[in-house]
C-alpha cells in the first residue's frame, strides 16, 4: 500500500514535519510504502484560473497529480492557520482537483496536526475534511491532534506521553486496517 506523505507546513522545525516523520515511522512499520512530498520543490504557484486555461496543470501540480494516482492514499500532517487550512495545502488541493481525471477520487486519508495550543490544531482538521471529502476522498473518522506539541516530542521524536503514542498506533493501525478494505472494493 503506497502512501503520500503531506506537510501543511514548509518551515524546518515545524511541528506537524516532526509529527509527520513519527507517523510515516509507524505507517512504514505497518507495511506502507511512503511517497514523501516536499512542497519546496514542486514550487506550486497559487491556483489561477487564466494560467490553467492557456497552459493547464503548471509543472509541480501535475507532478503531485500523478503521484496521487500511482498512490493508494495521503497522509497529512497540518498546523490550522486562523482556525482554517493553511494556504499551501489548500491550493495543492484546489490544483489537484482540476485534473483529469480527478486523482484524489477514491483515495484514503489521515489526517494529524500539530499546535503549541491546547487544542493542537484539531480546527484546522474539521476545516480540512469537507474539501477532501467533496472530492471523494475516503477521510478516516479518527484524526490525530497533538497539543502543546513543542513539548511532546522526545529528542529521538518519540511521543513523550506513553498513552498518546499507544492511541497514535492505534489510530494508525486502524487506518491502514481500513484503507487495505477500501483500496481492495476500489479496485474490483
Ligand atoms: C498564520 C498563522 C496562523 C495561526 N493560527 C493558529 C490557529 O488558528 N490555531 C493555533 O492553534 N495555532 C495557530 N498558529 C500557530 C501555529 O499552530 C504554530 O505556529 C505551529 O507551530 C505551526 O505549525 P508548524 O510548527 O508545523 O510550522 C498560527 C500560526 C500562523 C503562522
Amino acid at each position: 500500500m503506497k502512501l503520500l506523505a503531506l506537510a501543511g507546513a514548509l518551515r524546518k522545525g515545524s511541528l506537524n514535519r516532526q509529527l509527520l516523520s513519527l507517523a510515516v515511522k509507524l505507517l512504514e512499520g505497518a507495511g506502507a510504502e511512503i511517497d514523501p512530498i516536499d512542497f519546496r520543490a514542486l514550487a506550486i504557484p497559487i491556483y489561477d484560473g487564466d494560467v490553467e486555461t492557456s497552459t493547464g496543470l503548471p509543472p509541480g501540480a501535475l507532478e503531485l497529480a500523478q503521484r496521487v494516482t500511482a498512490a493508494e492514499g495521503l497522509v497529512i500532517a497540518s498546523p490550522e492557520y486562523n482556525f482554517g487550512v493553511p494556504a499551501l495545502l489548500k491550493n495543492a488541493i484546489d490544483w489537484l482537483s482540476r485534473a483529469k481525471p480527478m486523482p484524489l477520487r477514491g483515495k484514503s486519508a489521515l489526517l494529524l496536526s500539530a499546535s503549541p495550543s491546547l487544542v493542537g490544531g484539531n480546527r484546522g482538521l474539521w476545516a480540512l475534511r469537507p474539501s477532501l471529502e467533496v472530492l471523494g476522498v475516503h477521510v478516516y473518522p479518527d484524526m490525530f491532534s497533538l497539543a502543546t506539541a513543542h513539548q511532546s516530542f522526545t529528542p529521538e521524536g518519540e511521543l513523550k506521553d506513553e498513552a498518546l503514542g499507544k492511541f497514535l498506533r492505534r489510530v494508525i493501525d486502524g487506518f491502514v486496517r481500513v484503507t487495505r478494505a477500501i483500496q481492495t472494493t476500489e479496485k474490483k
